[in-house]
């Protein structure tokens, strides 16, 4: 049993889950946008190097799109292996995909997992860090950044707005971290109701999950224009590394 209070992570102890098995409709390409390059590498590369270069983290299982299986394989074969990850079949939605993975964890010296986005290739060295750190200590952490924007919600079909005060409202990011027994147990009780990330499953089950706050620049590519603002913050990223 570990101690989780006192004694520090040890190497290997964090599985990473990366879901990329969406479809990209809203980036709206041909192809899936995890096959779209970021100064001349896919954008799940960057995500999972980034996973990869942490002492924490072990086994990395990435969820693909079963359509997009075989062509994934044939042009990213190598880059797979070099970064040892494990490919499952993905699901209908994010959840399914995230379920797959964590089904295939069968590490037995795992006891935390970590799920990134596929389609977050900016998430930075620190902010990993500290999101781990966090997770160790209350078993539950997610990146996550204050809104910035005013928010308004809609009252009137359209016709009349009340304002939200966003002091207390934060953009969930990912990683989302947990110890693995917790994420499983979420996920047993999950019964397919609509969850748009992990720690909300884990709320669900009645355990807090804290708030690390991380960089806004750590992006989920959407839409195309997306890759050039990821481009700039990449550029200034490596500048200052
Ligand atoms: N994802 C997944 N399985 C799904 C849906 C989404 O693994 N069934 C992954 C995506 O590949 C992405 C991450 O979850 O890395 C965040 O999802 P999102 O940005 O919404 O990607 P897509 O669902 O692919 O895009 P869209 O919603 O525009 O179709
Ligand atoms: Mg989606």
């Amino acid at each position: 049993m570990h101690d989780f209070e006192h004694s520090p992570p040890t190497p290997g102890c964090t599985a990473a889950i990366i879901p990329a098995a969406g479809s990209g409709e809203r980036f709206g390409d041909a192809r899936n946008k995890i096959f779209a390059t970021l100064a001349g590498q896919p954008i799940w590369f960057h995500a999972a190097s980034r996973l990869r270069a942490r002492a924490e983290v072990g086994p990395i299982v990435m969820a693909v799109a079963e359509a997009d299986r075989k062509a994934f394989e044939a042009e990213f074969a190598p880059l797979v292996e070099q970064l040892g990850i494990q490919l499952v079949n993905g699901g209908a939605v994010r959840t399914d995909s995230v379920g797959a993975a964590l089904d295939a964890i069968a590490d037995d010296s795992v006891v935390m997992v970590a799920v990134h986005d596929g389609a977050r290739p900016l998430v930075t060295d620190g902010d990993l860090a500290a999101v781990f750190a966090a997770a160790w200590h209350s078993r539950a952490a997610i990146l996550a950044t204050p809104v910035a924007g005013t928010i308004k919600r809609d009252v009137g079909y359209g016709r009349k707005s009340v304002t939200i005060d966003r002091r207390d409202l934060w953009t969930a990011l990912t990683p989302q971290v947990f110890h693995l027994g917790l994420l499983k147990e979420a996920y047993r009780k999950h019964n397919g109701r609509p969850a748009t990330d992990d720690a909300q499953l884990v709320e669900r089950i009645g355990h807090d999950v804290v708030l690390v706050r991380g960089a806004a620049d750590n992006l989920k590519i959407t839409f195309p224009e997306d890759l050039l603002v990821a481009e700039a913050i990449l550029a200034r990223q490596t500048n200052h590394a």
